[in-house]
């Protein structure tokens, strides 16, 4: 039997890599750990759990998860009692292969297996090893022991859905998340007022294929109305969302919910036809500018971002200036850009790849039209008053960091109590990745 203070005093280092659902993961692992008297710190040093939080979407993930293995020795080798575990989508594609190939991990969980880490505790204690990647019918968060109710960030992120059924050709999440599963609403309503009641004002709900979210006959849209009538929360944010599944009651929610904030990141991924049927994207330059357009005759001043890949297999010259000119056309926010990497056992893999020069040579091509874009929107806020959700302590004292509604971060002389309030602020310049301004 373990004495209460032995219980309270075991250290878990989560290390998180690659999308916003893992840091959602990662801290639901930290709860479920708190229950087995684990607590979160934030450097390995001296911990007695180190959790790696893995990322598979591209190339040599596994890889790096080996090498960052190696480098947890000298932490293993200065406590044998340490217990090393891989989480995430590396865990779920790797599996046993992790323990084969580094015998000092002691776990291997994949993501939809996390409600089953206090039990797996029980196996690894004396020296027993145990690989979850199944695929479980129940939800998995909703299984997981909650922590005591610590007090929160001013912005959050609820994984509202997981998983993809779209099965983009280069893609490896409908293999290492599955498909696509919505949590029930009345469950996600619970945990938005259990974020808010520790001091959370903003919710990001997140999802592979967010706006694919359908469960007890509910869309997306009906999701975010509900969450708006909830009192205290006063942003809401979502995030990513296919092209195909912008149904008419989201895109109209822009226009009708003032808690949803004027920001969408909808990735087009190419702007060629050609290249985007290769891709298996279902959809084409035109049907997804279409989507925007209608967006933004409800929500004229909506930034929109997204992902772009350069490089996929079969695409030309020609092809490429076909992202360029969609880019130019859409003028993005902020965006994402990527040069392609074949991922084992996905369709594009096998084909024939476009030379590495070439597509570090677009990469920094549309790099370059992405930032000009980018400085052009923040150059064009200044002058103007916006709302700013304060968030955290900035770098120098008596400031403070908070978001615009267009998701730029902003600058203010403010202190730290102030955290958690939306105040108006007059911009006054653009800085390389960030907006300054004055409270009014
Ligand atoms: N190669 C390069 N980029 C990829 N992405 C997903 N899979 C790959 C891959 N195999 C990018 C896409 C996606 C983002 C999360 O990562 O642009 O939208
Ligand atoms: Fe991957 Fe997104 Fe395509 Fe799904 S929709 S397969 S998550 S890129």
């Amino acid at each position: 039997m373990t004495r209460p203070e032995e219980k309270q005093s075991k250290k878990l280092f989560i290390k998180t890599y690659g999308c916003q659902m893992n840091v959602y993961d990662s801290e639901r692992m930290g709860d479920a750990l708190s229950v087995s008297g684990y607590s979160v710190v934030d450097s390995p040093e001296g911990a007695d759990m180190i959790l790696l939080n893995t990322c598979h979407i591209r190339e040599k993930a596994a890889e790096k998860i080996y090498s960052e293995l190696g480098r947890m020795r000298p932490h293993k080798e200065a406590n044998p009692d340490l217990k090393i575990g891989v989480a995430g989508c590396v865990a779920q594609a790797e599996g046993e292969e992790i323990i084969r190939r580094q015998p000092m991990v002691d776990l291997v969980v994949g993501p939809q297996a996390y409600h089953r880490l206090p039990t797996m505790l029980d196996h690894v204690k004396d020296g027993g090893t145990v690989v979850d990647t199944d695929f479980p019918e129940e939800d998995k968060f909703t299984q997981l022991p909650r922590g005591p109710k610590a007090k929160r960030a001013p912005s959050a992120f609820l994984t509202v859905q997981e998983g993809c059924d779209k099965f983009c050709a280069f893609c490896v999440v409908p293999y290492t998340r599955g498909a696509e599963v919505s949590r029930p609403p009345a469950r996600l309503l619970e945990e938005a007022r259990d974020l808010l009641e520790r001091g959370v004002v903003e919710i990001n709900l997140l999802g592979q294929n967010v706006n694919a979210y359908e469960a007890d006959g509910w869309s997306l849209a009906r999701l975010i109305k509900e969450m708006a009538k909830l009192d205290g929360l006063k942003r809401i944010r979502f995030t990513t969302s296919h092209p195909n599944d912008m149904g008419d009651d989201l895109i109209a929610a822009f226009g009708e919910e003032e808690k949803l904030m004027p920001y969408l990141h909808l990735p087009v991924q190419s702007g060629s036809d050609k290249v985007l049927k290769a891709m298996n994207r279902k959809h084409t330059a035109e049907s997804y500018l279409k989507v925007l357009e209608r967006i933004r005759a409800v929500r004229p001043d909506i930034a929109l971002s997204g992902d772009f890949i350069v490089g996929f297999p079969g695409e030309e010259e020609v092809d490429f200036q076909a992202t360029l000119d969609l880019c130019k056309e859409v003028r993005y926010g902020a965006a994402y850009s990527f040069k392609y990497s074949p991922r084992p056992g996905t369709p594009a893999a096998d084909r024939a790849h476009v030379d590495e020069a070439v597509k570090g040579e677009r990469l920094k091509r549309l790099q370059t039209l992405i930032t000009e874009h980018q400085f052009a929107f923040q150059q064009s806020m200044v002058g103007q008053t916006i709302p700013v959700l304060l968030e955290r302590a900035g770098r120098d004292a008596g400031q403070m960091v908070g978001k615009s509604p267009y998701l730029h971060a902003v600058h203010l002389d403010a202190g730290p109590e102030m955290a958690g309030q939306i105040v108006n602020a007059k911009i006054l310049h653009s800085e390389r990745n960030s907006l300054a301004g004055e409270m009014l």
